[in-house]
């Protein structure tokens, strides 16, 4: 018997199966994983979005609830699975896995739990999408990019790590709320190690063109009678802050997140603060990755821009390196 879509659809073409062209996958259902999925959605960045994670009601759960939202996505495929089969022919796979510091548990301790989460995770991606651009999102952000990169074989153009990109959005939101200019118009950019040793590079802070250091050579520095320091001071506290405010952070990095996968499936070739292998630059002389402008495209992380940093700025960039390699070769990979 014909039934009702056999009356109403004429079938003209024997249909060839195409597999997706732009597909998006995120790890980690948690508050990250499900702020950058919807955010990858909302810019209508890819024809399939992958979600993966261990729990498996939760899972589908999030899956469901993204594909009743179908009417109003330009994102026809949405799947999920704890089975990696799923994600096969990733463009790019942001990875928010990880597990959460327990009371009394060590930074190393936390770093060799999410490397042993990575050291299933990376090689399932490599197996079914061994093209794609990972990022790294999961917690601490340098160190599990080179535990990604190390794991996946992958070029380095290939294992991005999310990095300052957060961090600089934030110190650019701030900066925009003391001269009331939208952040997009504010130009600064904080480098170096994700978090509480990052570098806010004062000497490029400008506002089209017209760089604050001139206007106030203190800038930055403990005589700055408007205490512009206080700027990347609240770039460091904010994570805490917010974190102990609602539990979590999320919507920015999620925000963040998708403005990187905007520039690299989009090949935008925009220049972003993001981790890469720094081995060689600034005077770094071990495998660690930091976060440096770097231009992103289709390929991945195709160049670095090399800033011109202050003697102090460097001297921050290799210490926060000596300490990401001292955790690094403790690492059992
Ligand atoms: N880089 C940044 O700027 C930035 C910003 C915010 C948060 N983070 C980090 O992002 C990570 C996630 O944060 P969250 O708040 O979403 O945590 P969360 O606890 O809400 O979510 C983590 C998710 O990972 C899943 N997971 C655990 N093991 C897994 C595995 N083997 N395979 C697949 N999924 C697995 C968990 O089931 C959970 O759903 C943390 O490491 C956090 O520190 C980074």
């Amino acid at each position: 018997m014909a039934t009702v879509k056999d009356k109403l659809i004429e079938h003209v073409m024997k249909e060839e199966p195409t597999g997706p062209q732009n597909k998006v996958t995120v790890v980690g259902v948690g508050m990250v994983g499900m702020a950058c999925a919807i955010s990858v959605l909302m810019k209508e960045l890819a024809d399939e979005l992958a979600l993966v994670d261990v729990i498996e009601d939760k899972l589908k759960g999030e899956m469901m609830d993204l594909q009743h939202g179908g009417l109003f996505l330009r994102t026809p495929k949405i799947v999920a699975d704890k089975d990696y089969s799923v994600t096969a022919n990733s463009k790019v796979v942001v990875v928010t896995a990880g597990a959460r510091q327990q009371e009394g548990e060590s930074r190393l301790n936390l770093v060799q739990r999410n490397v042993n989460i990575f050291k299933f995770i990376i090689p399932n991606i490599v197996k079914y999408s061994p093209n794609c651009i990972i990022l790294v999102v999961s917690n601490p952000v340098d160190i599990l990019t080179y535990v990604a990169w190390k794991l996946s074989g992958f070029p380095r153009h290939r294992v991005i790590g999310s990095g300052c990109n957060l961090d600089s959005a934030r110190f650019r939101y701030l900066m925009g709320e003391r001269l009331n200019l939208h952040p997009s118009s504010c130009h600064g950019w904080v480098i170096g190690e994700h978090g509480d040793s990052s570098v806010p590079v004062w000497s490029g802070v400008n506002v089209a063109g017209v760089s604050l250091q001139t206007l106030n050579p203190t800038l930055g520095t403990d005589k700055d009678q408007e205490n512009w320091k206080e700027v990347h001071k609240q770039v460091v506290d904010s994570a805490y802050e917010v974190i102990k405010l609602k539990g979590y952070t999320s919507w920015a990095i999620g925000m963040s997140v998708a403005d990187l996968v905007e520039t690299i499936m989009k090949n935008l070739r925009k220049v972003h603060p993001v981790s890469t292998l720094v081995k060689g630059m600034h005077g770094i002389k071990d495998e660690v990755f930091l976060s440096v402008p770097c231009v992103l495209g289709n390929s991945g992380l195709s160049d670095v821009v090399k800033m011109t940093l202050k003697t102090e700025e460097e001297d921050q960039l290799r210490k926060s390196a000596d300490t990401l390699w001292g955790v690094q070769k403790e690492l059992k990979l």
